[in-house]
């Protein structure tokens, strides 16, 4: 099937383009499009053309999968989308679904744009580490205005259809079928003596900008070092479109858009892309697994995580019933959550009239009777082996034949409490990462006998409620948890070596981290970090090593909390961390008691890879043991949960560019200097495989 045809209708030419899944505007969709439109021109009995498009959306935009290759195949996005704009008569978009990208750049070219009222409108290009390549930075501020399209293409965020209108991205927004009132609409412009204006005939407006508006707008944006890059050349391209001719500025976009599509930004953003749809799918992905629908959701527990939890249902429209053990417990988390929600309505992101309707689907109770019907149950109760087990006992008692039960758990072993349930092929993991209805990564826990459909539906629902879905296996700390300890174990011991919290985190925030691992555990609280290694050390998971994470303990027992109690690795003034004497006193005390060399300096770049590298060696070591089912998926972990940078593309991706080889050898190199009484430097086989090339990563 051809991915572009055409239709006439009298005086009217249909034009739609048929490129499933998304109709992204692959080299076949730009040569389809050229190829009608270039036998349309000198055709004089058209006098208006509709371009559609088939399935559940207008166009995610340009074709990624074609990125890869040094230069994209002609013709060019430009060269298409410039025909559409100097055609004789008027051409009309009908935009339905997704319209971005370059699908976006396509409508914009066009001379009228109607728009379905639930199209979510936007160029995103900018998280792919692109920028608008095909027109976008030089038509969007011609009608939109410059200040509003540069925060829409710098932060990449879609525009609901309204909000498109408002901006004057389109000219129509329609609740019927968009495609029949887009022929009504060309029929009656047809019959017009002006068409609409082409928009790059339109100018950039500069009227309301104050002066060095875009050297101002620059320092908001991060540096070309922390993946800004693509930001700052959509800005330079708007700034130059003030004073070049419109046919010149298309060429300096392309310019910078070949440029960002080259860079490695972008290529790590563009794997991170599909590493994170790779792991929605189940290897196994046998389209014969039955689903089991999921249509009513029940929490236990209102605290935090609960609350959290619950407000994603509701978000996505699934009737949630919250359980609490007492009056004040429940209305206290309710309360939480409508603060939370009206926290949303004043800053205007969702309307008084979703937040009620939300509130609406959100019931509160203290009965377990009235969740025997639910299709899902999640427990979020404290982290605590005995009490999650009764509580899951108790939901295999009462929930209906056929309910999947989930735990909320970071670092629990799912197994366990699938057997306290009963109901081990109903039961599932479901790791949330605070804030619960904030971040967007979950790890799903399968465990030893979690059966397949129960794991295929609760992959689907989390996808169905936005969130980003990743597979683990059962161990302690799962996927990501498990290699943020290494990680915090080096951490430590470079501390009790003679390192500072400040010059721990600034190397570390140097490779792009969010946060260095002291300032992640005074915010995350040093309590709760200290009782997962407490935890882990009951279930005989700690190495038999005094010194072993004895920093974050020793600040535990002095009550040193972190930001709550405003000292743990630092001491705060208000939210500002400042260097604490007692804390280097601390560390050369517990490096005296366990015979740890203080040094005068360490390097930056020592604490990088001791860091770092063994963290990639336990990732290595969770591919090993099939608990993540593939690099990709522990990146996606790392990008979303964790801060790792996106454009670095998680750490086993920057362990391929560095080379398995440079990680083994230097774990070697630390293994020899720092003496492996504990095996923390043994490479895994995963890695040495990788490291001599006998298996790809
Ligand atoms: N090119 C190629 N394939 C794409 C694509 C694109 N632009 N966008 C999505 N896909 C593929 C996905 O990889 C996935 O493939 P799979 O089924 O093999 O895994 C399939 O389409 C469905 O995608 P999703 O699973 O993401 O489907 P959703 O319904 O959840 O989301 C979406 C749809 C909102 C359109 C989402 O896919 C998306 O955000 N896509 C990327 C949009 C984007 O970044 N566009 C800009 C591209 S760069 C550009 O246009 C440059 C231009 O300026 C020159």
């Amino acid at each position: 099937m051809p991915s572009v045809s055409f239709e006439r209708q009298a005086e009217l030419l249909i034009i739609e383009i048929d490129n499933p899944p998304v109709n992204a505007v692959s080299h076949a969709v730009r040569t389809g499009l050229r190829d009608i439109l270039a036998a349309t021109i000198g055709d004089h009995s058209i006098s208006s053309i509709v371009i559609a498009c088939a399935g559940r959306t207008f166009s995610a935009g340009a074709d990624i999968t074609e990125f890869d290759l040094a230069e994209l195949p002609e013709p060019s996005h430009n060269d298409v989308y410039n025909m559409i704009e100097t055609m004789r008569c008027p051409v009309i978009a009908a935009l339905h679904g997704s319209v971005l990208g370059g699908g976006l750049e396509l409508a914009l070219a066009c001379h009228y744009r109607v728009a379905s009222d639930t199209a979510k409108i936007g160029l995103p290009e900018v998280k792919l580490g692109v920028i608008p390549g095909a027109g976008g930075t030089q038509r969007l501020p011609r009608l939109t205005g410059i200040a509003a399209a540069l925060d829409m293409m710098t932060s990449g965020a879609p525009v609901s259809a309204q909000r498109a209108l408002e901006l004057g991205i389109v000219d129509r927004v329609v609740e019927d079928d968009v495609r029949d009132i887009a022929i009504e609409i060309a029929r009656s412009l047809a019959a017009e003596e002006a068409a609409p204006p082409a928009t790059s005939t339109l100018p950039m407006d500069r009227s309301t900008l104050a002066d060095g508006f875009f050297d101002t707008y620059r320092q908001r944006l991060p540096s070309r070092a922390r993946g800004g890059g693509a930001a700052r050349e959509i800005v330079d391209c708007v700034e130059a479109g003030m004073t070049l001719p419109f046919s010149e500025a298309l060429a300096k976009e392309s310019r910078a858009f070949h440029k960002c599509k080259n860079s490695p930004e972008s290529a790590a953003l563009r794997y991170l892309f599909l590493a994170e749809r790779r792991a929605g799918r189940l290897p196994s992905s046998d389209k014969k697994i039955e689903t089991r629908p999921i249509e009513s959701v029940a929490v236990i527990g209102a605290g935090t995580m609960g609350g959290g939890i619950a407000m994603n249902f509701a978000n996505a429209g699934i009737p949630v019933t919250v359980v609490e053990i007492n009056d004040d417990a429940l209305r206290h988390g309710l309360n939480l959550v409508r603060k939370n929600y009206e926290t949303s309505v004043a800053k205007g992101r969702i309307s008084q009239q979703q937040c009620d309707a939300r509130m609406g689907l959100i019931r509160g109770t203290l009965s377990y009777d009235d969740i025997a019907d639910a299709d899902l149950v999640i427990e979020a109760a404290f982290e605590n082996m005995e009490i999650k087990q009764a509580i899951c006992q108790r939901l295999g008692e009462t929930c209906k034949p056929g309910a999947i039960i989930g735990t909320n758990t970071s670092s629990l072993d799912v197994n366990a409490l699938a057997s306290a349930s009963g109901r081990p092929e109903d039961f599932i993991g479901m790791h949330f990462f605070s804030p619960a209805n904030v971040m967007k990564l979950v790890e799903v826990v399968r465990g030893d006998k979690t059966s397949p459909g129960v794991l295929a539906s609760v992959m689907a629902l989390a996808k169905a409620i936005g969130k980003v879905p990743v597979v683990s296996g059962v161990c302690f700390g799962f996927i990501g948890n498990r290699m943020l300890e290494s990680y915090l174990r080096e951490a430590e011991f470079l501390l009790m070596e003679g390192a500072s919290p400040a010059q721990i985190d600034r190397a570390i925030e140097a490779t792009g981290m969010a946060m260095g691992p002291c300032r992640m555990i005074d915010l995350a609280g040093v309590d709760v970090a200290a009782k997962v290694v407490l935890e882990n050390q009951k279930i005989g998971g700690v190495p038999d090593d005094p010194a072993y994470r004895a920093v974050v303990r020793k600040l535990f027992e002095d009550g040193r909390f972190g930001q709550k109690t405003k000292q743990g690795y630092y001491r705060y003034e208000g939210r500002n961390a400042h260097e604490d004497p007692e804390v280097a006193e601390i560390c050369a005390g517990l490096a005296s008691r366990h015979g740890i060399t203080r040094r005068a300096t360490i390097s930056d770049r020592e604490i990088v890879e001791r860091c770092l590298y063994p963290l990639i060696n336990e990732g290595a070591r969770i591919l090993e043991e099939g608990i993540a089912y593939r690099a990709g998926d522990i990146d996606v972990v790392w990008a979303n949960g964790y801060g790792f940078p996106a454009y670095k593309g998680g750490p086993m991706y920057m362990a391929e560019r560095v080379g398995f080889d440079v990680i083994q050898s230097r774990l070697n190199h630390y293994a020899e200097s720092r003496g492996n009484p504990f095996g923390y430097w043994t490479v895994s086989p995963w890695l040495m495989r990788n490291a001599d090339g006998s298996s790809a990563a």
